[in-house]
């Protein structure tokens, strides 16, 4: 082994107990969430961690208990079972809008019975649409071309001792809800993303310990975001809807066991806020001048503010939030103020990252601040826009001129390392700016160190590739105008997504918006949430994220719900690639294809790595259907699954007949031909290992170095370790020289690019039509790095690392 390495695999990490200490239970989750508060599935599942000091300890049995308020609502019994994750409730009815706490024991195999765990809790939304008695509210009156965000209040009186309360709130834009000028929970862009005309996540937040006895105001600020703002390319708008709007309802439980609801309706009122522009692609404008001083607070006198109307939207589409919102992450400093030749002022926080950046200043009214963003300078060192294309990236802050001023952006995130300040009243102070990360608050799984520096620094570069692009959605990249739910990208990187973080949740919810857009033709769209063209869908590799992330999530997290709840998805999109082949030969429509695949700047030298379009779409269709297959098998579903093993045989079949030679050359003759044919057992056993010593000729025909595009690159490595290449898998991922891994970590990449030359040795820039360097999709090779590099991986067919092999 040339590495050494220290692995934290957190699911793993034994803690330490004293001695004498018996087994207990720990880590309870409900639904994979610490204490949830509005689920809105009537029967929740409850995972469990069993800790103890001997070596070989393992669950026989467990026993739950769900109490409602004192009560005992529900005793599972002693079950025997090694089961403790995603354990379903099975007792009476639950109620909506109401919290249960729950407790587990268990028994070891050798029958010692730990003591009951410490209290868990969860909470039920509303189950029923009845529930909803809030309306959605909009303003009244025409708003300015510049669409600023818009601002809602309520005043309210309580006249009792507030016991709890539970505050229900979601819009079409993105909200922060205030009650008693304070912001509701710490979530940035909620509701957050996805497919709103299906589907609309609302958040609970319980805030009894916000109210006052007396006077009260609930208040919520909401901006374009997604909904109604530029997305999806230059200046599209309006994707869901023209109109901002809110919809809250407030439930307040007093001490005497009686209720009251405070609900958006005709009775608030509204007006245009301070934050004069917001949008996701170009940043935000905020004039402190026009502040209101506490508006969100009952001080406030609202008569000069707008009626707000009722509207009638429908609110089937409403549902609670799954995934773990986004929230603050790490702060950084300022590392270096630089002057470019160009005599810009340049702040360099030292790593691409994706938030914002908050700043202090002191200064007269009218002052301005001004700050633009972005990933790299140029090779002259002056500050580098053009690869953000029509993303602006550039907040503004008028000061109100009063003591000290702090600015930060609400609705709207920046992808950058460094900050250009365009303006600023007096001298720069690099203490006054911090920035700001923001990303999916996923708990952290996995990582790594290794005593080669270069290699740490990749693995650091696929982590802040994750945190960037984890934004609600697995997003393409953080920073141009695009930021979508690019399928190719996220399915490559699933897999590595998951050692990393616990991705459970945040797939779970996309997955079930890829099923919302799904076409009934069965085509999936390029990005989830569907945002493109009509026919914007099904492209191998790509769409195959319907088949592939269900079953990546399977096996990481052992969750078989997330399989049965994908099957239909999956089916269908099998019958859209068998009605879209001839005899079994997936070989029609437009495919991306091994997206961004090595192309020297000389195209006539026949060094580019061209794979045949089709030649991929049939590797695809072969391993979309060998997953629903495993799918059919662990749903017991024997039936499709037979039918299912007939379909791949004539799809491996086809593809024998059309891309191979009798001798196994393959049409196209390059490492991601190769790797594909090999990674889904397109070739016979006979012609296998054949295949690989072509697959290892090709990359040393390179120097040693890797071709692959998006769709080869994620099982390059595993196919050359299968067949006996490990060395040569090694000779890839130390190659320092383009194309490989480390040659962006060389040129001093924090996060991964999306081009393998996304900076030329030379230091000129790859086309700016396309060069983003936050990019996760070559990132997979963490998957690679952790399974067999690290060597940790599911032992044989156990999932959810239930027995676990390293080696
Ligand atoms: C995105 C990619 C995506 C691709 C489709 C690009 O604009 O940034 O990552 O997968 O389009 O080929």
């Amino acid at each position: 082994m040339r590495l050494l390495f220290t692995i934290v695999f957190y699911c793993m990490t034994l803690p330490f107990l004293p001695l004498s200490a018996q087994i207990t239970v720990d880590h309870l989750l409900t639904e994979n969430l610490k204490n949830p508060v509005g689920l809105d599935n009537e029967a929740p599942r409850f995972s469990w961690k069993l800790l103890g000091q001997r070596r070989g300890i393992m669950q026989s049995a467990y026993e739950i208990n769900v109490f409602q308020g004192e009560e005992l609502l529900w005793n599972s019994g002693k079950i025997s079972s090694s089961q403790s994750i995603y354990v379903p409730y099975t007792g009476p009815k639950l109620q909506s809008d109401s919290r249960y706490g729950w407790q587990v024991r268990v028994w070891d195999n050798l029958d010692s019975l730990s003591t009951w765990s410490a209290m868990s809790s969860f909470h039920l939304g509303f189950l029923e649409l009845t529930d909803w008695k809030a309306k959605w509210i909009e303003l009244a009156i025409p708003e300015p071309d510049t669409r600023p965000a818009q601002m809602f209040r309520k005043d309210f009186t309580t006249r009792k001792r507030v016991k709890s309360a539970r505050l229900y709130v979601t819009a079409h834009g993105i909200y922060e809800a205030y009650i008693n000028g304070k912001k509701v929970g710490e979530d940035y862009f909620t509701p957050g993303w996805t497919s709103y005309g299906k589907r609309l996540q609302y958040q609970v937040y319980e805030v009894g310990g916000m109210l006052d006895r007396g006077r009260n105001t609930l208040a919520a600020e909401v901006a374009n975001g997604w909904y109604r703002g530029n997305l999806a390319w230059e200046n599209q708008k309006d994707i869901y809807g023209k109109k901002l709007g809110l919809l809250t309802q407030l439930v307040i439980t007093y001490q005497d066991g009686t209720s009251e609801t405070i609900i958006s309706d005709q009775s608030w009122k509204g007006d245009f806020s301070a934050i004069q522009y917001s949008e996701i692609y170009h940043g935000e404008m905020y004039d402190a001048r026009l502040w209101q001083n506490d508006w969100n607070t009952a001080e406030f006198d609202d008569q000069s503010w707008y009626a707000v109307e009722e509207v009638d939207h429908s609110l089937e589409q409403l549902i609670s939030t799954y995934n773990e919102p986004v929230r603050k992450q790490e702060v950084f400093p300022v590392v270096k103020i630089l002057t470019s030749p160009k005599g810009e002022k340049i702040l360099d926080f030292g790593q691409n990252l994706v938030g914002f950046v908050m700043v202090k200043a002191l200064g007269k009214t009218g002052d301005k601040i001004v700050l633009s963003h972005s990933e790299v300078l140029d090779k002259e060192g002056n500050f580098y826009t053009e690869s953000l294309r029509a993303a602006k990236q550039q907040n503004t802050y008028i000061l109100r001129g009063e003591n000290e001023e702090i600015f930060a952006p609400k609705f709207t995130w920046q992808g950058f390392r460094y900050v250009r300040v365009d303006e600023y009243p007096g001298s720069i102070d690099t203490e006054a700016f911090s920035a700001v990360a923001l990303y999916s608050d996923m708990p952290l799984t996995g990582e790594f160190s290794s005593s080669n520096d270069l290699i740490n620094q990749l693995q650091h570069n696929i982590q802040w590739g994750q945190r960037g692009n984890f934004i609600d959605v697995p997003t393409d990249c953080p920073q141009r105008d695009e930021r979508l739910g690019w399928t190719g990208d996220a399915q490559a990187f699933s897999r590595t997504a998951a050692f990393n973080f616990d991705v459970h949740n945040f797939f779970a919810k996309w997955l079930k918006d890829l099923t919302a857009d799904q076409g009934s033709d069965g085509r999936v769209p390029f990005v989830i949430p569907h945002v493109l063209g009509e026919n914007a869908g099904g492209s191998a590799g790509w769409t195959d994220a319907a088949t592939i992330i269900p079953w990546n999530m399977y096996l990481v997290y052992g969750d078989q719900k997330i399989l049965e709840n994908q099957y239909k998805s999956m089916q269908a999109w099998i019958r859209f690639m068998m009605n879209n082949s001839t005899d079994f030969l997936w070989n029609k429509g437009f495919h991306f294809g091994d997206w961004l695949f090595y192309r020297p700047s000389d195209d006539n030298d026949g060094r580019s790595a061209v794979t045949d379009k089709y030649l991929i779409a049939q590797c695809f269709f072969a391993h979309s259907t060998q997953l629903m297959i495993n799918t059919a098998r662990v749903l017991g579903k024997s039936k499709d699954e037979t039918l299912y093993r007939a379909l791949l045989k004539n799809v491996k079949d086809a593809f024998l007949r059309e891309y191979v030679t009798p001798s196994g050359r393959l049409v196209s003759s390059t490492q991601t031909a190769y790797v594909l044919a090999l990674n889904f057992d397109m070739l016979p056993e006979h012609l296998r290992q054949q295949a690989a010593e072509r697959l290892v000729q090709n990359i040393k025909s390179y120097g040693n170095h890797l071709t692959t595009g998006f769709l080869g690159t994620p099982y390059l490595c595993h196919v050359l370790s299968r067949y006996g290449y490990t060395d040569v898998a090694f000779d890839l991922l130390l190659q320092k020289t383009y194309p490989s891994w480390l040659y962006p970590v060389t040129m001093g990449a924090t996060t991964i690019w999306e081009r393998w030359d996304g900076i030329k040795p030379d230091s000129t820039f790859q086309t700016p039509n396309m060069n983003s360097f936050n990019h996760y999709a070559y990132g997979a090779i963490g998957d690679w790095m952790y399974r067999v590099m690290v060597g940790l991986d599911n032992q044989d067919d156990s999932v959810g690392y239930k027995s676990i092999r390293i080696k």
